[in-house]
Formats: C-alpha cells, sequence, structure tokens
C-alpha cells in the first residue's frame, strides 16, 4: 500500500468475532493496524504487551488498534493469556485484549497489504509477516506506514509519537522537526505563504513566527512556537 490509498474492504475472523468489516470496524476512528510473525513468539509478545499497557493513550486519540498474524482465532485466545502473565494480570476477566487480533491464517491480508518478511520462513518453510504498523485515517486512507523485518521489535511510545505528528498534520498546515514530541515547536508548511502563516498559524500575530536566517538568504524554516496555532 502506497501513502494515499484506501485500505481495502476486508472481511476477517479476530480472537473474539467472525465476519467483521474493516471499514465497518474503522467507523469514524483512525485505525493502527499493525502486523506480527506469529503467535507464542517472544518478541510479538512483549511488543502485545507494551500495547496493553499503551492502549488508553491511542483510545485517547481515537486510535481503533487491530494486530494480524497468520495464526487463528482460537491460537490468539490461548495466546492472549501469556499476554495477560506478561503485563502481570492487568486484562480483565476472560484475559480479552484491548484490542483485536486478525485470524489471517491463509496470508491473504498480509500478502495484499504488503506485510510478508521474505527472510522469516517457518518450519513448514512458509514466509511469516513482517513487523508492519500502518495507519489509517477516518477517511480510510493510509496515512503513514512503518516496515520493520520480523526480529526487529517496534518502539511503541514512537508508534504514538507518529500518531500525534499525522494527526496535527491533518489538523492544521503545519510539519514537525526532528524528534518532535508533542506540545513542542513546529515548522509552517513551506507551501504556504507567509500571510497564511501569519493568519492561520499566528492568531494573526506576525511575532509568533520566527524565521531561522540561513546562510542561503532563504526564509523556509519557519518556526511556530508550541501548539498556539491550534488556539489561534
Ligand atoms: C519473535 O516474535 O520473537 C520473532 C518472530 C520471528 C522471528 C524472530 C523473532
Amino acid at each position: 500500500m502506497k501513502l494515499g490509498d484506501t485500505v481495502p474492504n476486508f472481511t476477517f475472523d479476530t480472537d473474539l468475532r467472525k465476519d467483521q468489516s474493516l471499514h465497518s470496524y474503522i467507523g469514524d476512528n483512525w485505525l493502527m493496524l499493525f502486523s506480527h510473525p506469529a503467535d507464542f513468539t517472544p518478541v510479538c509478545t512483549t511488543e502485545l504487551a507494551e500495547l496493553v499497557k499503551l492502549a488508553p493513550e491511542f483510545s485517547m486519540r481515537h486510535v481503533e488498534i487491530l494486530a494480524i498474524s497468520i495464526d487463528s482465532s482460537e491460537t490468539h485466545r490461548a495466546w492472549a493469556k501469556d499476554i495477560n502473565a506478561v503485563v502481570k494480570g492487568c486484562l480483565s476477566v476472560g484475559h480479552h485484549l484491548p484490542f483485536e487480533i486478525i485470524a489471517d491464517t491463509d496470508r491473504s491480508i498480509c500478502t495484499e497489504l504488503g506485510m510478508i518478511d521474505p527472510d522469516e520462513v517457518n518450519s513448514q518453510g512458509i514466509c511469516l509477516s513482517a513487523r508492519a504498523v500502518m495507519l489509517f485515517g477516518p477517511d480510510r486512507k493510509l496515512k503513514s506506514k512503518i516496515l520493520y523485518p520480523a526480529t526487529f521489535g517496534r518502539n511503541f511510545v514512537e508508534i504514538l509519537r507518529m500518531v500525534d505528528g499525522v494527526q496535527l498534520g491533518s489538523k492544521a498546515p503545519v510539519a514537525t522537526p526532528a524528534n518532535w514530541t508533542s506540545g513542542k515547536n513546529v515548522i509552517a508548511q513551506p507551501s504556504l505563504s507567509q500571510e497564511r502563516v501569519v493568519e492561520e498559524l499566528c492568531g494573526g500575530d506576525p511575532d509568533k513566527c520566527k524565521i531561522v536566517p540561513l546562510p542561503s538568504g532563504k526564509r523556509y524554516l519557519r518556526v511556530i512556537e508550541g501548539d498556539a496555532y491550534l488556539k489561534s
């Protein structure tokens, strides 16, 4: 999938429910779809345990979480008990995770979305899924993507940062500099005229935009302080 592509309306089963449609699942929310190679594997178990802890953070940002792997719904349910043990029993009765896991047993969804790792093969010689993260907007279009090999565990703090940055860019014509985190200074998008920067991001006050002097003399690094632009 390329940025801007609409996710196909797959029908899928999860550990909890059968025959769901992806577009209905997204509803008016954002969706983070993340793949993992297989159930009962160590890195995946640490990742899902981390996600259990961070699930309220995604929910606050109106992001539905949906995991996917190539094992069955039954296996997913059994694995959830191990994940519950790793997060020290913080799940409610029934060991339900705060998100569902798609059972992509024929690998059709992972294959169509480009989530397969060709270098990671199971004992039957079948390729496992990679560690992909795909963030879709309420319009069901792909907004951002991370793709790691099966051997490299993801950083869920970085994934939350990605959600914050992408959601911010969907609300205001701003971009985020290197290592930005929520609430820090942002940058006016290069395509925006200076008049629009002042009007739309600085509440009409030109002093709220600091143009960094550069040897080229070009005035493209326009820093807007904090999150003032969201209040203007
Ligand atoms: C894991 O989740 O631990 C894992 C899965 C496939 C390859 C390497 C590690």
